[in-house]
């Protein structure tokens, strides 16, 4: 059977948000917004899987949908919500939490980083936490996924659970008329090159919210001096920019700002090469700097504009749950009959 073309994503409302995030998936939401139906999610109840301070939670909540709007995602035409303000991800993670099993979870190698060696002592809401992002996923039968590279073995997973749960429930998905499958198998869509923005501080570490430098990453409510301060002062070495990409392999703080140029101009490497290649980095910093502040810059002050009216923000935030919950209801309404459970 098909299924309707949808697409979902979420992000986690923990800590700033930096270029890595605005380049890795929110102008990927921004642009997927022509071509499918989308519902972007600030995934609260993910990030309580690990400690967050109450007002901080909020905080960043809404900071997160500011940024989501400041960067031109339409909320009436598509849904922007938090997790939390619909509660049939957590049902349906129920119905999940007795789908997938235990090796499977225990397989995540995003888990096993996080836990490390304190594996007796994290939540158990860690442990679980691909279960809640299949049902984020499936209560809306979405289709498609705009995901990083981080977040693939969990789609995988997702896939996992909704092909158990269709085969487990074939003959009761059957009889009530869903056909052969009610999950739709949703698949990521890794678009553009891979943008993964490094650190300015070390070109071997992803950029990171919970790096201690500030200096390590831009921050979307980062102002013109401090993207130029940021800029000017990111880790190089001491060649000129190389011709061709080639020249990059064995030097990856270049390389990750030719990347950071590409990605914010939206052309390739190879064409920022043939621009500055054989110049001097700080012709091509002087450039980077104005260019990620013509970029960043509107984005940082429309989200403070935002953020100074946080009834505004939480306006859209419920309008969003609400348009959401009806998508979600009937879901549930139907997994309950499929399942069994009896309902009134
Ligand atoms: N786990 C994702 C992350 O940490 C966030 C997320 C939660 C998500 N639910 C999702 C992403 C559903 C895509 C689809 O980045």
């Amino acid at each position: 059977m098909p299924f309707k073309q949808l697409v979902f994503s979420g992000v986690q409302p923990t800590g700033n948000l930096h270029l890595g995030n605005y380049l890795g998936a929110i102008t990927k939401f921004v642009a997927l917004q022509d071509n499918y139906d989308c519902i972007y999610c600030v995934v609260d109840m993910h990030a309580i899987t690990v400690w967050q301070e109450p007002a901080e939670l909020t905080h960043t909540t809404r900071e997160v949908t500011a940024a989501f709007l400041a960067c031109g995602i339409d909320p009436k035409k598509h849904i922007i919500f938090n997790q939390s303000q619909v509660a049939e991800h957590t049902e349906l993670t129920w119905v999940f939490n007795c789908v997938a099993r235990l090796g499977w979870l225990n397989r995540m190698t995003q888990f096993k980083e996080k836990a490390g060696k304190d594996r007796e002592n994290v939540s158990v809401g860690l442990f679980a936490y691909p279960n809640l992002m299949a049902a984020d996923i499936l209560v809306y039968r979405a289709t498609h996924v705009p995901v990083g590279e981080d977040q693939k073995q969990h789609l995988e997973l997702s896939r996992d659970i909704a092909q158990k749960f269709n085969n487990d429930f074939a003959k009761s998905i059957s009889e009530r008329g869903f056909g052969d499958a009610f999950f739709p198998l949703p698949e990521p869509i890794i678009q553009g090159p891979a943008t993964r923005v490094m650190s300015l501080r070390d070109g071997s570490k992803k950029m990171s919210k919970s790096d201690p430098s500030d200096y390590s990453r831009i921050n979307l409510t980062d102002d013109a001096d401090n993207i130029a301060q940021k800029i000017r002062k990111a880790r190089t070495d001491p060649e000129p920019l190389p011709s061709e990409e080639k020249g990059l392999e064995t030097r990856p703080e270049a390389e990750n700002l030719v990347g950071i140029y590409a990605a914010l101009e939206g052309t390739t490497r190879a064409a920022v090469l043939g621009q500055f290649g054989g110049g001097q980095f700080s012709t091509f910093k002087n450039a980077l700097v104005d260019l990620a502040v013509a970029r960043l810059g509107p984005i940082g002050a429309e989200m403070k504009k935002l953020m100074q009216d946080p009834g505004h923000i939480d306006a859209i935030l419920a309008d969003g749950s609400a348009r959401a919950r009806v998508i979600a209801a009937q879901t549930m309404t139907a997994v309950k009959d499929i399942v069994g459970f009896v309902r009134s």
